[in-house]
Parts: structure tokens; sequence; C-alpha cells
């Protein structure tokens, strides 16, 4: 058996296109153009290009967007500076400030400046509490992206026994709190692993559904799962770089031989990726729609 492949490009595509009308309906009816500021400090490797993709979809679909970049020794008082002249900008529905910040900025307060209606990478504690219990918040965008990818590809979640591994504020953390919820794509059985689990191949081996979010390059092999598992790869690791100058990437689990045993999995890239950037564009539509009690 061959896995289906769970297209994030397409899935993408397909929300962006309904986006697109949205936002051209908001800004021709109502006079309203979504805007997103995005906040790169200092030159993390991966940011750069995650920050340029955002700043071209948001153009892409009719959003006001800018980008903000300063160098890697800002104090941390004008960044908090910076996010409080945007949190008062009425262009301005959307804040987000990439991570991982320099090591001499404390990232919490950062994140607790934003204003949680401009969060729309679901990061304040207010929408992370909100997220938990359950109420209309702003949902992290990759935990977002990945509940989308689940529906529009028809896994059933529902009892299913689900194991995430990796344990982090932005995703192992929230898609085991979403996907536990009586909500669409939620209503499963939640194992998280971690680095300290004991015996991880016992809780893949049984998982329905494995998401996997770890950071380590192929970690995942297809000894390890059960025929007919869904495979969410959420892992972006630089393995090399091709002829071209362009990172080689893969996924947190070997590909080429899971998918054989698999009914269905997310590539690297084209899985999570594109949808992450996808949710933030839907959550800076929210916002510009509750700014302006649309
Ligand atoms: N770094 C890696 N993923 C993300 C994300 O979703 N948002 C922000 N702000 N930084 C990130």
């Amino acid at each position: 058996m061959s896995a289906k492949i769970i297209s994030g490009t397409e899935t993408a595509k397909a929300i962006r296109e309904e986006l697109k009308i949205e936002v051209a309906e908001l800004t021709e009816k109502h006079g309203v153009v979504p805007g997103l500021v995005t906040i790169l400090v200092g030159e993390y490797p991966a940011s750069q290009s995650y920050v340029t993709a955002k700043n071209k979809t948001a153009h892409a679909l009719g959003i006001h967007s800018e980008q903000v970049t300063l160098d890697a020794d800002t104090p941390e008082e004008e960044l908090l500076a910076l996010v409080d002249k945007y949190n008062k900008d009425d262009k301005i529905n959307g804040i987000l400030v990439q991570l991982p910040l320099p090591k001499h900025i404390d990232e919490a307060k950062v994140l607790y400046a934003i204003d949680p209606k401009k969060d729309v990478d679901g990061f304040h504690p207010v929408n992370i509490g909100k997220m938990v219990l359950g109420e209309e918040c702003f949902l992290p965008c990759t935990p977002h992206g990945i509940l989308e990818l689940l529906m529009r590809s028809g896994v059933e979640t529902s009892g299913a026994e689900v194991v995430i591994v990796g344990r982090s504020n932005i995703v192992g953390k929230p898609m085991a709190n979403l996907m536990l919820q009586k909500r669409d794509a939620g209503n499963a059985t939640i194992t998280l692993c971690h680095t300290r689990t004991k015996d991880i191949d016992f809780h893949l081996k049984r998982a329905d559904i494995i998401i996997a979010a770890v950071g380590v390059a192929n970690m995942i092999s297809a000894d390890q799962v059960k025929e007919g598992v869904v495979v969410i790869d959420v892992g972006v690791n630089r393995v090399g770089k091709a002829a071209n100058g362009k990172a080689i990437l893969a996924g947190d689990v070997d590909f080429d031989s899971v998918k054989e045993k698999a009914a269905a999995i997310t590539p690297v890239p084209g899985g999570v990726g594109p949808m992450t950037i996808t949710m933030l564009m839907k959550n800076t539509v929210q916002a510009a729609r509750q700014a302006n009690g649309l």
C-alpha cells in the first residue's frame, strides 16, 4: 500500500482563494483593508525566508503588509516600543514577532506586550487560555492548519488514538489541547510524547494518527508505526544544500519508508508549512473583521 499524500500546498491554495474573495469584499464593500506587520530581530537562518513568505502571501491576497527587520543587538525596550506603536496603529490588525528572538530579549515579555486583539499568532496567554477553554480566539497557526488539513482530507479523529511527539508551546501543547476538545478534528484520545518519554516506540506503534513536531530529521521510520496510520509531519529540517544554493529539507518522519505503510501522510516541503502561513492570513482577516465590528 502506498499512502495518500495530504497536500498542504493544494489545501492552502483552496483556502487562499476563499480568503482572497473575502478580502476583496471587505475592501470594496466596507473599505477595510486587513493589515499585518511582521517583526524580525536578527538573522536566525530559517526566519528570514519564513517572514518573506508571510509578506508575499499577504500581498497576494490583498492584505496590507509591513515587514520590519531589526538588528540582532536591538535592545528589548526598543522592540517593546515598536510593538506598542503597532498596537495603536489602526492600519495594522495583526502583529507577528518572529520567533526565536535573540537571547538577550525576554520572549514572554514581548509576546505579552502584543494586544491580544492583534495577536494573530495566538501566542498571548489570553488567547491560549481561551483556546484551552474552547472559546472563540485566535488559534496558533500551525495547529490550526493541521486541524484544517485533517478536516479537509476527511481524516476521522473522533475516538482516534493520536500520538503527538514534541511538547513545544507553538505546536505540541496547543495541538494536544485542540484535538481533545469537542470540535471538528477533535474528540481524540491524546498521548503527548517528549524527550523524557520512556518508551516512545510503544506509543507510536499503537497510534492511529501521529503528529511529529520534534525537529530531528527522519526520526520516525516505518518499523515504528502501524499499518494504516495517518502521519502529519511538522518537521522542517535542513539536511543539505542543493547546487542552486537552496536548502534541502526533510521532515521528522522518514517519508520514503513510512509512505509505504501509512494510509495518508503529509510531505515536507508542501505539507504543514503552507498551511501555517495560510492560517496566519485567516487570523489577520478575522482580526480586521473584529476590529471593524464586521
Ligand atoms: N517561529 C516558528 N514558527 C513560528 C510561528 O508560527 N510564529 C512565529 N511568530 N514565529 C515562529
